[in-house]
């Protein structure tokens, strides 16, 4: 398949074409670089730099793919900024996300697959979470990214683009070749192991007077390779809506933190902070729907495998990508 990746130079952008690649399939990366990393686009895949805000020059860049297969991973992901600055999240994730829509709707394409997000559900009262809750976004970022949900859901019904809505819980680990180096690091695992590396003096534990059996916030980590085998399952699928992404299980901060303890085979210092504004105490997945209509069997399940994965890709890449 001919397929076009919004962002492949970020972080599950460029693990998935890899992935993509891997599996025999012919990619053009499209991306901006203001947050990813040029040293992130696979060698063996086309390169094409642009923002998705310049409509001509995307459509442009179409006409030389002539993708069969588009998946989008060009936003902005960060909840406190978006809680900051509104209108960037929405200008990008929305009226951007449009021309992306315009383009793969004008290219006939037999599947877009948007990165969409757990964020969409906000507050749930039941768990696992299942695709059918409530939708009531708490921030910008995950408003942004369920309008574009249903821009796709409309595109869908009135003009025929079929479209898959990935909602991915909690994204980590790495491949040998590309892994998570943003600027600047909010996630926890990364920020873990710079902890255990000596390059932070400490990891902050956001909280620990949840209701949880430790007290500290769970959250449903997923290897950033099974996220990529659904994409192609998703390109592959006559299915069109929303499915979510996530092992059902959770892990909380504590037992994340003891696990990149035991890979790292060392103690680091841990402080505990304040709650950090707008975090559920526990999100987890109910992904029993992508399993059954994609088929999705996800490999890396184990939070040591993910967390070992994320470690060896830092003992490689120091620096990340070293660009910034
Ligand atoms: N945490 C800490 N200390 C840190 C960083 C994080 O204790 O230094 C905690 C957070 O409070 C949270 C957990 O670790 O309980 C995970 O935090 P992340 O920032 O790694 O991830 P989030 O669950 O906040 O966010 C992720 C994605 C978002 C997405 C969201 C969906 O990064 O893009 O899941 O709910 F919107």
């Amino acid at each position: 398949m001919r397929i076009f990746v919004a962002g492949g130079a970020g972080y599950i952008g460029s693990c998935t074409t890899e992935y993509l690649l891997d599996q025999g399939h012919q990619v053009t990366v499209f991306d901006a670089l203001l947050n990813g990393h040029r040293a992130a686009v696979d060698p063996r895949a086309d390169f094409i730099q642009g923002n998705l805000e310049d409509l001509d020059g995307l459509q442009r860049a179409m006409d030389q793919a002539r993708p069969e297969g588009v998946i989008h991973f060009a936003a902005f992901i960060e909840v406190g900024e978006s809680m900051k600055d509104p209108l960037k999240y929405f200008n990008n994730n929305v009226a951007n996300a449009i021309h992306l829509c315009q383009a793969a709707t004008d290219h006939n394409v037999h599947k877009l697959v948007f990165s969409s997000t757990a964020a969409v559900y906000g507050m749930t009262e039941h768990f696992p979470i299942r695709e059918e809750e409530p939708k009531s976004p708490i921030n910008p970022y995950g408003e942004s990214k369920l309008m574009f949900e249903r821009i796709l859901a409309w595109q869908h019904q009135l003009k025929g683009l079929p479209y898959t809505a990935l909602r991915y819980f909690n994204a980590a680990g790495a491949t040998r070749l590309h892994g998570e180096d943003h600027h600047p690091e909010t996630h926890l695992i990364p920020l873990i192991i710079q902890a255990a590396r000596g390059e932070r003096k400490a990891i902050s534990i956001f909280g620990e007077d949840y209701d949880t059996p430790d007290g500290t916030c769970i959250r449903d980590y997923i290897h950033v390779l099974d996220l990529a085998q659904a994409h192609l399952l998703a390109l592959q699928s006559d299915f069109v809506g929303a499915l979510n992404l996530g092992t059902g299980g959770g892990s909380s901060v504590r037992q994340v933190i003891d696990t990149v303890k035991k890979v790292a085979g060392h103690d680091f210092p841990v402080e505990v902070a304040p709650r950090r504004p707008g975090d559920p105490a526990r999100l987890i997945a109910d992904s029993t729907a992508a399993r059954k209509i994609l088929g999705w069997n996800p490999q890396y399940q184990d939070l040591e495998t993910i967390v070992r994965s994320a470690w060896d890709w830092k003992q490689a890449h120091p620096l990340g990508y070293n660009d910034r």
